[in-house]
């Protein structure tokens, strides 16, 4: 049975895609058969930062036209990716359903895949609260600013109780170092659990890197052998966290989008 990974923060532009897309391609390297589920469908991204064009998307399921596994697209690296798409005139909150029921789907039936990666939209709509509860690690994505502190705090809470979720993960993104991410998350975390039952275990965190910036304006992947090997351990510390396991593969050879690299 896989294990269902969804990424979601409240606050828009922390870098869930960002992290969910590093995150697939070194899971599919180094620990297991990966999916990658794009679940915004109101401004889909990870196709921009993967570099793919797939025909299929998400949205041909949801909508009943094509079974999952005709839209799935297999990547270079053997990643399977589920497409979103930017759809302004899609019903997320309608379709939210179906989401759900594929995402159930996947989790109980053997499809042979190890991991799922969920990126979810910005907010706390009912679409990010239903993939939140199918989920087995709802890693929540912190900035040190106060409106992600509050946005992600309202996701907490909606998910706590509409949902009765009480077990987050989180990581600190364009931390300036491990100290300084630390100071972030237990502030977080203090702030959090002193109004709401919920726990919150810290999983690590990812600085400011050029290549991410870069990634986001031209997409595609990177090259260099040190640039894998540092995304890699970034990904690699984050996952041990989460997973408590090691890569069991140990590559670092097919990874390694552009946006990880420094
Ligand atoms: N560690 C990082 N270093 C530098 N830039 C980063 C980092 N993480 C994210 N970014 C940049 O921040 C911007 C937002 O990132 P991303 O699209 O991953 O966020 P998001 O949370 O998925 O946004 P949305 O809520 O719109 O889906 C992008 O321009 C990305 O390049
Ligand atoms: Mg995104």
């Amino acid at each position: 049975m896989p294990t269902i990974i969804s990424v979601a923060s409240g606050k828009g532009g922390v870098g869930k895609t960002s992290m969910a897309v590093n995150m697939s391609l070194r899971l599919q390297d180094a620990y297991g058969p990966t999916l990658l589920v794009d679940s915004d469908l109101l401004m889909a991204n990870c196709h921009v930062l993967l570099n793919s064009q797939p025909s299929l998307d998400l949205i041909d399921v949801l909508e009943g036209r094509y079974d999952w596994p005709e839209a799935v697209h297999i990547l270079d690296n053997g990643l399977s990716f589920l497409a979103g798409r930017t759809a302004p005139n899609f019903l997320v909150e309608t379709n939210n359903d179906r989401l759900t029921n594929l995402l159930t789907v996947l989790k109980s039936d053997a499809h042979g895949f190890d991991y799922i990666v969920v990126d979810t939209p910005a907010g706390s709509g009912v679409g990010v609260l239903d993939t939140l509860s199918v989920s087995d690690h709802m890693l929540i994505v912190l900035l040190g600013q106060a409106t992600s502190f509050v946005d992600a705090y309202a996701l907490i809470k909606s998910a706590y109780l509409d949902r009765q979720l009480t077990s987050f993960a989180a990581i600190v993104n364009i931390a300036k170092s491990a100290k300084q991410a630390d100071l972030i998350f237990n502030n977080f975390s203090r702030t959090v659990t002193s109004f709401l039952p919920v726990e919150i275990s810290y999983k690590g965190h990812v600085t400011w890197m050029q290549d991410i910036v870069s990634s986001s304006i031209h997409g595609g992947t990177v090259s260099g052998v040190a640039s894998k090997a540092r995304i890699a351990d970034k990904m690699d510390t984050i996952l041990k966290s989460l997973l408590v396991m090691s890569p069991v593969f140990g590559t670092t050879d097919s990874i390694i989008p552009q946006a990880f690299s420094v």
